[in-house]
C-alpha cells in the first residue's frame, strides 16, 4: 500500500474517518458507500474518494467500502496496529486529566508513568499509576522502553526535561507546553494548543454575528 508523501491535510482527516467507521462498526454496519459516509460526515463524497484514493482506494464500484476492512487499513496507516507506551511529565490538572482518560488505552496508547517535581504528589496515583519524582525520570527511561512523552508542564520545565527524553530514545513528544522544542530529526513532536481551537470558535462566533448583521441590513 502506498502511503508515502500523503499531505498532512489528508493525514489530519484520517482520525475522523476512523471515528465514524468505528461508530458504524459498533452498530454492526458492514458496508458504506462514499455517499452515505459523505452524509454522515458532512464532507463531499468526492473528497472522501480522493482522500482514500491516496492509499489505493479501498472501495469497490457498486459495493462501497467494507467498514471493517477500511477501519483496519486506516488504523494501520495511522500506526494503530501496535501499542505505544507513554509517560506524562507534569501531574497537574492537565496531566492528571490525560492520564485518567481510558480511551487512549483502547487505541493502543498505554499509560506507564507520570512524573512531577512537587513532593506532595509523590506516591499518589493517577489511574493506578504512581506519581514519581522527576529526578527518577532518567533511570525510569533507561529501564523501560517508552515511546511517547506527554509534556504537561510549564515551558521552562519542558526545556529542562527535553534532553533526558531525547537521550533516552523517546520517539515522540505530545507537547502541551507553550514552547517550540528543538529535537533531533527522527523525534516526532506534536504541539497542542487548545486555545487555538477556542480562537477558531471565537472567530466563527464573530463571523456568524457579522454575517447576520449584514443579512439584517439587506
Ligand atoms: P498545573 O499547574 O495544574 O500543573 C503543572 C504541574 O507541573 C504541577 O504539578 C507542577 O508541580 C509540575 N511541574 C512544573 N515544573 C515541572 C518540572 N520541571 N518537572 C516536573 N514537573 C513540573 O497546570 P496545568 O493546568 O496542568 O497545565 C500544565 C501546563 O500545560 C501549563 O504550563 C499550561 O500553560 C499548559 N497548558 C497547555 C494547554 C495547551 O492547550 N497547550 C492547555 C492547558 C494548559
Amino acid at each position: 500500500m502506498q502511503d508515502k508523501g500523503i499531505s498532512s491535510a489528508v493525514v489530519g482527516r484520517l482520525p475522523r474517518y476512523l471515528r465514524y467507521l468505528g461508530d458504524l462498526k459498533e452498530k454492526g454496519i458492514e458496508r458504506v458507500s462514499s455517499q452515505e459516509l459523505s452524509r454522515l460526515m458532512n464532507v463531499t463524497a468526492s473528497q472522501i474518494r480522493q482522500d482514500l484514493n491516496n492509499f489505493g482506494g479501498f472501495g469497490q464500484q457498486g459495493y462501497g467500502y467494507n467498514v471493517d476492512y477500511l477501519y483496519k487499513e486506516i488504523g494501520k496507516i495511522l500506526g494503530l496496529d501496535r501499542e505505544y507506551d507513554f509517560i506524562i511529565i507534569g501531574a497537574g490538572n492537565l496531566g492528571r486529566a490525560l492520564g485518567g482518560y481510558l480511551n487512549f488505552e483502547r487505541r493502543g496508547f498505554i499509560f506507564r508513568g507520570i512524573f512531577d517535581k512537587n513532593p506532595e504528589l509523590f506516591g499518589t496515583e493517577v489511574r493506578g499509576v504512581k506519581i514519581s519524582p522527576i529526578s527518577e525520570l532518567d533511570s525510569f527511561l533507561k529501564k523501560n522502553n517508552i515511546d511517547i512523552a506527554v509534556l504537561t508542564i510549564p515551558k521552562t520545565g519542558a526545556l529542562e526535561v527535553i534532553d533526558t527524553l531525547v537521550d533516552n530514545g523517546i520517539k515522540a513528544i505530545w507537547n502541551f507546553a507553550h514552547v517550540d522544542l528543538d529535537v533531533p530529526e527522527g523525534v516526532q513532536v506534536e504541539n497542542v494548543h487548545l486555545s487555538d481551537s477556542l480562537m477558531k470558535l471565537s472567530y466563527n462566533i464573530s463571523r456568524y454575528a457579522d454575517d447576520n448583521k449584514n443579512g439584517d441590513k439587506d
